[in-house]
């Protein structure tokens, strides 16, 4: 039957059907490339049919399959192509963690550099500047340790128990999207945290979300026409950081310790007013582009489990009645919060939902750029490769996490035992990253997170709207960046408790 449709031969088709021409062409390309035999030692690549645009809507549409299928098909190192690119993915914990171990060959330090003007807009002589590198990065490194941190966890403290308090009495009853009754006091106490009480946390929020709605397009290097609406919106944030520091540094006295840290590149000669704003947004967007997701996603996926929030409200119940027979002349206030939180023995439940909340939610992707040849897997790399450490396949995978599918708020009570292909695996869960670009301000996140979350739940309770039918769920496209955003919402009914 096919041999009586033969169509004409191949010359008449180059006139009259130039299509069918250009398809027999590609379908050339792909004989040529799949006969020329490939370097063995490099590792295997990801096979893909669209030249340029590579591997990338698979990967976008459903990042985990499209990981462990090749995890399951090419091992645990592969290259895929991507948008023009072609990078190396590392999916297993052992090798991730010779990655994070061996930092002077595979190097942080340039994609930081790059990171800094390619997105964030900074100079690119600020970015790789020695006053960055060396003064700057070093006084925000001293100023996160776990030993500094008790002046923001204060400020923090304070601001977030004064406005979940008034959010609280104001929406007693009331019934709305579980975002609006997270996002704007954590929004507005981590500023305060990061910047000083006076920071314009509200008029900041739009130019934010904007910039943060689009990070992931600005992370991929689209050309810039197709970003205005985030660059624009950086801008913005850019002028009222601008503002913002002027007035303090001609006021001067008992600044915050992150703003000094930021004006001191100014007061130096080293940079602009608008170099050292530009440096205090990214600041900004460190702080605030994970953590509000974190306590969000522990409310939504716990309320829609059984048990609900029911275990951690009861633990936070007794170590309030503890502390409250401890201290009978002291009213319940930020003092009890701040003591709660920060003590390692308290709250182990929310401790540990926290730990779940970001081993189920977080898809972090650690970049390095290789400086001198290397041999990782048993596969030749080359100066120049980029290597990119998947964390979450670890998180998601039933070897090392059993039923890594399910959430277990309990998960975390005992440290996990982890083990694959019969070894121990120190590096279980990785949602900070690790090695040389392992977040920074890991132990801040998680003592915020316990103080929010402890406030929030000590004077409110939170249910399902039953009316409510959507759900959020999880923003697949923002794979590599931390904790992955909700797309949608529920609605919830919030009430004031009666203490
Ligand atoms: C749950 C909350 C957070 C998560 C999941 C998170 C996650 C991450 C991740 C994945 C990285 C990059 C890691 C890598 O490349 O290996 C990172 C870097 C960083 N984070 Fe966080 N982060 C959180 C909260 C914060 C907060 C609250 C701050 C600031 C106070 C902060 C400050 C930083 C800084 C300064 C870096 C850059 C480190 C470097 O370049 O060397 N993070 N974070
Ligand atoms: C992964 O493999 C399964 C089974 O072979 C297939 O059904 C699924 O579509 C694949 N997913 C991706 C993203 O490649
Ligand atoms: C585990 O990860 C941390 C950071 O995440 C890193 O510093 C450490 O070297 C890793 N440990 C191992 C055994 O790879």
């Amino acid at each position: 039957m096919f041999e009586d449709d033969a169509g004409p031969s191949t010359p008449g088709l180059v006139t009259q059907s130039p299509l069918a021409f250009a398809l027999i062409l590609v379908g050339l390309y792909w004989v040529v490339k799949i006969l020329r035999p490939s370097n063995a030692k490099r590792p295997p690549r990801a096979p893909y049919w669209i030249p340029w645009l590579g591997s990338a809507l698979e990967m976008g549409k459903d990042p985990d399959g499209f990981f462990s299928n090749m995890t399951r098909l090419l091992g645990p190192v592969f290259r895929v192509k991507a948008i023009g690119q072609e990078m190396v993915y590392v999916t297993s914990p052992s090798l991730i963690s010779s990655v994070y171990r061996d930092s002077q060959t595979f190097d942080f330090t340039s994609t930081r550099v790059e990171m800094g003007y390619k997105v964030f807009q900074l100079r690119e002589h600020i970015s790789s500047g020695p006053y960055m590198v060396d003064s700057y990065m070093g006084q925000l490194h001293n100023l996160l340790l776990p030993s500094s941190l008790h002046p923001m966890v204060e400020a923090y403290t304070s601001s977030a128990h004064d406005s979940l308090l008034s959010m609280i009495s104001s929406m007693d009853g009331a019934s709305g999207a579980l975002k609006t009754f997270i996002i704007p006091s954590a929004y507005r106490a981590a500023c305060v945290a990061g910047f000083g009480p006076e920071f314009p946390a509200e008029k900041s929020y739009p130019f934010f979300k904007a910039f943060d709605d689009d990070f992931h397009l600005l992370g991929a290097g689209l050309p810039k026409f197709l970003l205005s609406k985030p660059l624009k919106a950086w801008d913005r944030l850019l002028d009222l950081f601008e503002s913002y520091i002027k007035e303090q540094n001609e006021k001067g006295e008992d600044l915050n310790p992150f703003l000094m840290a930021g004006l001191d590149g100014y007061r130096q000669g080293e940079w602009t007013y608008r170099d050292t704003a530009t440096v205090l947004a990214c600041q900004l967007w460190a702080l605030q582009a994970n953590a509000i997701f974190t306590a969000y996603w522990l409310l939504a996926i716990l309320l829609q489990q059984s048990e609900g929030l029911g275990p951690i409200v009861a633990e936070l119940d007794d170590a309030r009645r503890q502390w409250q027979a401890a201290h009978p002349s002291t009213p319940l206030g930020p003092v009890f919060f701040e003591e709660v939180a920060t003590s390692s023995k308290s709250l182990p439940l929310l401790s540990s939902a926290i730990q779940e909340t970001l081993r189920f939610t977080t898809s972090t992707f650690s970049p390095r750029k290789v400086v001198s040849p290397v041999q990782l897997g048993g596969y030749q790399l080359r100066p120049g490769d980029t290597v990119i450490c998947v964390t979450r396949l670890t998180h998601l995978d039933d070897e090392v996490h059993p039923h890594a599918n399910e959430f277990d708020m309990r998960r975390y009570l005992e440290t996990p035992r982890a083990t694959k292909d019969g070894k121990a695996v120190a590096n279980h869960s990785m949602p900070f990253g690790g090695g040389t670009s392992m977040c920074e301000g890991r132990h801040f996140a998680l003592t915020e997170l316990r103080v929010f979350l402890s406030i929030l739940l000590t004077y409110a309770t939170i249910d399902i709207d039953e009316g409510c039918m959507t759900r959020p769920t999880l923003t697949l496209e923002r794979m590599g960046l931390g904790v992955m955003h909700p797309k949608g919402d529920m609605d919830v009914v919030l009430r004031k408790r009666r203490l």
